[in-house]
């Protein structure tokens, strides 16, 4: 069973204080993407649940059952109860790994959906979602897509209205920051504040304005990001110099994107981003786009 899944960026991101178990209040606004993991999923020896990565920082992986597709299979199969149950689960990597474009999660959501069609639709979309919120916070999103107001941890959802073409222009960093240690980094700098996202994003986003949507991208996580990776910042001059609509360090990092509403913004944001130093590679993306599905 194969399944292709989209990265997502964030278009605002508010941080609240903590709940008991140290997981921050969250008000998000998730664009689904067009840079997308494929996978695979074949029934295998009862027991078995394996992994197999190429690509995009593939050996950044781990190939165990820690890797979080492995959990996604593990958990289904526990879930339907399907006895003898066993997976081998290949994954084409194109979303950097600890990139801030929930690549892990993606991976776990497109394994949700080709195991459920793998083992003949056991599970409906409701107890996909709930598996999903299991497994980490972004994992919903991923399943769902498009645009969507999250809540809570990022796992309550709604769907927002959009209009409009999103060209996205994402900046790869050389190394990956850790989600954990970001927001403690934030937990460090500063307050908590209130978590309401942007009424004026809500309503740009609405009427398919892509220039205001840009100038009210927001990100709570972006000082922590930038004090733990200071090049982050030479990243993000160099985009909206070149002319960018908006740009923001994408969830915790250390990807930077970049907002474009035509091909020839695109094309002169990524010429001047891919000649830094500070950014090993660049990719192209439009959104909003589906979430996990599966493909015949
Ligand atoms: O939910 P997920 O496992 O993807 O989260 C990864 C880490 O990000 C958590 O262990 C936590 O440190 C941090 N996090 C958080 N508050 C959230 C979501 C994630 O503190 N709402």
């Amino acid at each position: 069973m194969r399944a292709r899944v989209p990265a997502k960026v964030n278009l605002a991101l508010l941080v609240g204080g903590t709940d008991q178990q140290g997981y921050h209040e969250l008000g998000t606004i998730f664009q689904a993407i067009s840079l997308e993991d494929e996978l695979t999923v074949e029934a295998s020896e009862p027991g078995h649940f394996t992994v197999s990565t190429l690509g995009e920082g593939a050996s950044f992986l781990p190939g165990d059952h820690t890797n979080l597709a492995v959990r996604a299979a593990r958990l289904f199969a526990e879930h339907v109860d399907i006895r003898d149950a066993g997976a081998a689960i290949r994954i084409r990597k194109r979303i950097p790994v600890s990139g801030g474009l929930a690549g892990g999660s993606a991976d776990a959501a497109a394994t949700l959906v080709a195991c459920n069609e793998l083992w003949g639709r056991p599970a409906t979309i409701d107890e996909l979602v709930g598996l999903a919120a299991e497994l980490g916070s972004d994992v919903p999103f991923l399943l769902m897509g498009e645009t969507a107001l999250g809540t809570g941890r990022g796992e309550v959802l709604e769907a927002l209205p959009v209009c409009g073409e999103y060209h996205w222009i994402l900046a790869l960093s050389h190394s990956g920051l850790s989600t954990p240690a970001v927001f403690r980094e934030f937990d460090r700098l500063q307050q908590p504040g209130p978590t309401v996202v942007p009424a004026e994003l809500v309503s740009a986003l609405a009427v398919g304005d892509v220039s205001a949507v840009g100038a009210a991208l927001t990100n709570d996580l972006q000082p922590a990001a930038l004090r733990l990776l200071p090049t982050l910042e030479r990243t993000l001059d160099i985009g909206l110099d070149a002319g960018a609509l908006g740009g923001i360090v994408s969830g915790s990092g250390p990807t930077c994107a970049f907002l474009a509403d035509n091909d020839e913004l695109v094309g002169d944001v990524a010429a001047a981003l891919e000649v830094s130093s500070s950014v090993r590679a660049v990719r192209r993306a439009r959104g909003p786009v589906l979430g996990a599905e599966v493909v015949v």
